[in-house]
């Protein structure tokens, strides 16, 4: 069990485990933001860089720093090895620098996006981003491609972090979309234009951190923080789906089903398109109480008290090793 040290709290992880998973097990704000690694989806991660860290003394063996910043999703763990995180200013001004990148070519259009209140990028933007943009070009946009009738394509909002392709790859039988081109004229496009109409396909739009994959039969109906968010249950037959996801209400009106999240804004469990898209009536689910809405996002807004509650009641790792997780003044 090496044992690594992550803005001053320590904490004895697995072998192999990467310093993001252990700085999540550690939890509170120290974790680095991370846009293109997920937990569930394998080969994930060390597209973005915003979970950059800094490895200021490399482990017991050899104490030396590592040079340059490294990817924490990316970057195992080694006994004695000492991490700063929000407590480098390196850190955090590379951390402004990547998130400028990634907005160099995405629209400011959060006012008319179905992600909005919801969406990774916007609170990055929010905790480390600039007021003013200096990149003077042309914004890099594409023409609009029909992927089906269930989720819709925003292809200028993509920032390529592949994790839509990792869900094609590992969940669908027949993958149908991936990546095209390369460098500044790479996009998220189907062979042959064809429609995504795979059982799991919608699991696309739960894992895509930006507004570039949303629910078609959700788009524009509201505002999710206008919506009431519960965990409904069905039994599902669909091999491979649990039949567990939160439904988005608005009074006794289903108007958005998606698979239930972590802290970190991960889905626990993917969800079939038949419980996703074809039913959205509250009698084809039984209710189970308020979601967890545990991100800094708009959705708590209206219905704090009960998600106050519920804040640390879904968690990835095991409870028991966990310390209280530390918060922004903790962390000298
Ligand atoms: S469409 Fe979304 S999930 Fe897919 S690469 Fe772009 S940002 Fe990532
Ligand atoms: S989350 Fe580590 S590089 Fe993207």
């Amino acid at each position: 069990m090496p044992k690594v040290t992550i803005d001053g709290f320590s904490i004895e992880v697995p072998a192999g485990t990467t310093i993001l998973n252990a700085a999540r097990m550690i939890g509170g704000d120290l974790v680095p933001p991370a846009m293109c690694y997920y937990s569930k989806l394998e080969g994930s991660g060390g597209k973005c860089r915003t979970c950059l860290v800094k490895v200021t003394k490399g482990s017991d063996a050899d104490p030396r720093p590592m040079p340059k910043l490294v990817a924490s999703c990316r970057t195992n763990v080694m006994d004695g090895m000492e991490v700063a995180n929000v407590t480098s200013p390196e850190v955090l001004d590379a951390r402004e620098g990547v998130v400028e990148f990634l907005l160099i070519n995405h629209p400011l259009d959060c006012p008319i996006c179905d992600q909005a209140g919801e969406c990774h990028l916007q609170d990055l933007s929010f905790e480390h981003g600039k007021v003013k943009t200096r990149y003077e070009f042309k914004r890099r946009t594409f023409e609009p491609i029909d992927i089906g009738d269930k989720i819709k394509l925003h292809m200028n909002r993509c920032i390529m972090c592949f994790r839509c392709v990792f869900v094609a790859d590992q969940l669908t039988d027949e993958r149908v979309h991936g990546i095209m081109n390369r460098g500044d004229h790479a996009e998220i496009s189907t062979y042959i234009e064809k429609a995504i109409d795979n059982d799991f396909s919608g699991n696309m739009i739960d894992v895509c951190p930006v507004g570039a994959l949303t629910d078609r039969t959700f788009r524009f109906t509201s505002r999710v923080w206008f919506t009431k968010p519960v965990y409904a249950s069905r039994k599902c037959t669909t091999p491979g789906c649990c039949g567990k996801t939160t439904l988005w209400l608005k009074g006794d009106t289903v108007l958005r089903v998606t698979a239930r999240k972590d802290q970190y804004g991960e889905v626990e469990n993917f969800i079939c398109n038949t419980c996703r898209f074809d039913k959205k009536t509250k009698s084809d689910w039984t209710i189970e109480g308020m979601a967890n809405i545990d991100r800094k996002s708009v959705i708590g807004q209206n219905h704090s008290d009960k998600i106050k509650n519920l804040s640390n009641s879904v968690n990835a790792y095991d409870s028991k090793q966990k310390p209280t997780p530390p918060v922004k003044s903790d962390i000298k």
